[in-house]
This record gives structure tokens, sequence and C-alpha cells, in this order.
């Protein structure tokens, strides 16, 4: 896969909301490991993870797959047989680069992408499901429901892996790691204009929640168990076992 760079808003924008678009399919790669930190290496672990988690028979899905990273991370460390990897997303721009990524990169498991809403797609016999910073792009009254699904078909002992960026209920931390986030995107090449027309764009498009209100929303669905595993400023990833 190419890796273009990212300078969609490097002049004046005249976009009104931030959307997974063709011109943002076309430099994903590029924008997504200048601008999420830890990034890379939740990637680097969602193999491990799925070594540990993914069970022999099962299926194992990637929700809001975008160019199919996580699918593939998942593959990476699969070692259980006939194992099915199943990647959604409603952007059409992203799953054909997405279908082509995919084709060009060798990976043992068989993997399936669809074109969907995760609202509405099934999901059964899953041994692991991740969520890989989509949670947060789903309007903030349907996430439970949409965790409830998953949990619902999710096999026993099975791994829910979810990475999102996060607010904090002390308004003087929602700045001190808005601040370092955004002195990081600066050292990743990002000028004020580029950031702060992402963040105006991205209001209302991505909503986060507190890691706090994560853990328990998890607990109150049924999970035996899950934790922050990764913390980089307000960007975490956690774990969840049936
Ligand atoms: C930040 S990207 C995810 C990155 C990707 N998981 C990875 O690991 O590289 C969010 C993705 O979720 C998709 N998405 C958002 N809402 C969705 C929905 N309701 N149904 C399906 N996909 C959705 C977007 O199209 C986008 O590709």
């Amino acid at each position: 896969m190419t890796n273009k760079t990212d300078n969609i808003y490097a002049s004046q924008t005249n976009k009104l909301a931030f959307s997974f678009d063709d011109q943002v399919a076309e430099v994903f790669p590029d924008m997504i490991q200048r601008s999420v930190p830890g990034y890379a290496e939740i990637l680097k672990n969602t193999a491990k993870f799925a070594e540990k988690f993914v069970s022999d028979n099962s299926h194992c899905y990637d929700l809001g797959c975008s160019l199919g990273a996580s699918s593939l991370a998942m593959s990476t460390g699969i070692s259980a047989a006939n194992v099915k990897i199943i990647g959604v997303d409603n952007s059409q721009a992203m799953l054909d680069r997405c279908r082509h990524h995919i084709e060009n990169f060798k990976h043992s498991t068989q993997i399936e992408l669809h074109s969907g809403d995760i609202l509405k797609f099934p999901i059964e016999n899953a041994s692991m499901v991740v969520l890989n910073f989509t949670l947060q792009f789903i309007a903030p009254q349907e996430r439970k429901a949409l965790l409830q699904k998953i949990y619902q078909g999710m096999l026993p002992g099975g791994l829910l892996l979810l990475s999102e960026k996060v607010c904090f209920a002390d308004e003087r931390d929602n700045s001190l790691m808005s601040d370092l986030h955004h002195q990081y995107k600066r050292e990743n090449g990002y000028s004020e204009l580029e950031i702060s027309q992402k963040r105006s764009l991205l209001e209302n498009v991505l909503v986060p929640d507190t890691l706090e209100h994560h853990i328990s929303r998890l607990s109150e669905l049924g999970f035996s168990r899950s934790s922050c595993w990764f913390q980089q400023y307000n960007f975490v990833s956690i774990f969840a076992v049936k």
C-alpha cells in the first residue's frame, strides 16, 4: 500500500465535518500514524492478544476495519485452526482500498470484508472482536446496545479489544492531555492550521467517553473483567474478557 502524506487540511478547507471519504481513505495510514499516539503499538499487540485468545472454529471481527490493519494484525497472531476474520466498514472508499490491501498482503487466516453498518451487522461465534478507534464515531446513545450485541455474539472466554480517544472528568486533565496530543501532532509535522481545522471538523463527530465510563459499561454488560492495558495521553486501549 502506498503511504501518501496527509496534507488535506494544510490549506483552508470548506468542509463542514470530518468523514471517511475518498480523500481521507487515500492518506489514512499516514493520517492515523501521525495523529494517534500508540497506534502502531496497539496493532503490534493486537497480534499478541489474537495468539492468546483466538480459538479453533471461531470468528474474529474487525468493526470499522478501514484499510484492514487490525484484521491483518490479528491474522499475524492467529495459530488456531478454521478461523475466519470478518472486517466491516460503512465507508466504500475505505473498503475498496482495504480489499486491495488485503489481497496484496500475505495472510494465512481467511479475511472476509463486508460493507455495512456495524450497528446492524450480526456477530456470532466470536473469540475476538476489535473496535480500534471506531466506537468513538458511533452516536453515544447507540454505544451500549452495540457493545451488548457484541457481548452476546462472543464465546465465553472471548476477548474484546477496544481502543479509543478518551476525555477526563477534570477539565484541567482534558486540557493537559489535549496539549500533549497537539504537541505530538506538531512533532509529526502537522501545522497549527492543520491541527485546528481537524479539531473543529471532528467536533460532534468523534465524541469521547471517559475511561471510567468505558470500564463501568463493560462491567454492566457482563464482561467478567476488563482493564486498560495501554495509555498515551488521551488515547487508550482496553481489553475485556467475556
Ligand atoms: C478511525 S477508523 C478505524 C481504524 C481501523 N480500525 C484501524 O485499526 O486502522 C474508523 C472507521 O470506522 C468506520 N465506521 C464508523 N462508523 C461506522 C458504522 N456505523 N459502521 C461501520 N463502519 C463505521 C469508518 O468508516 C472508519 O473507517
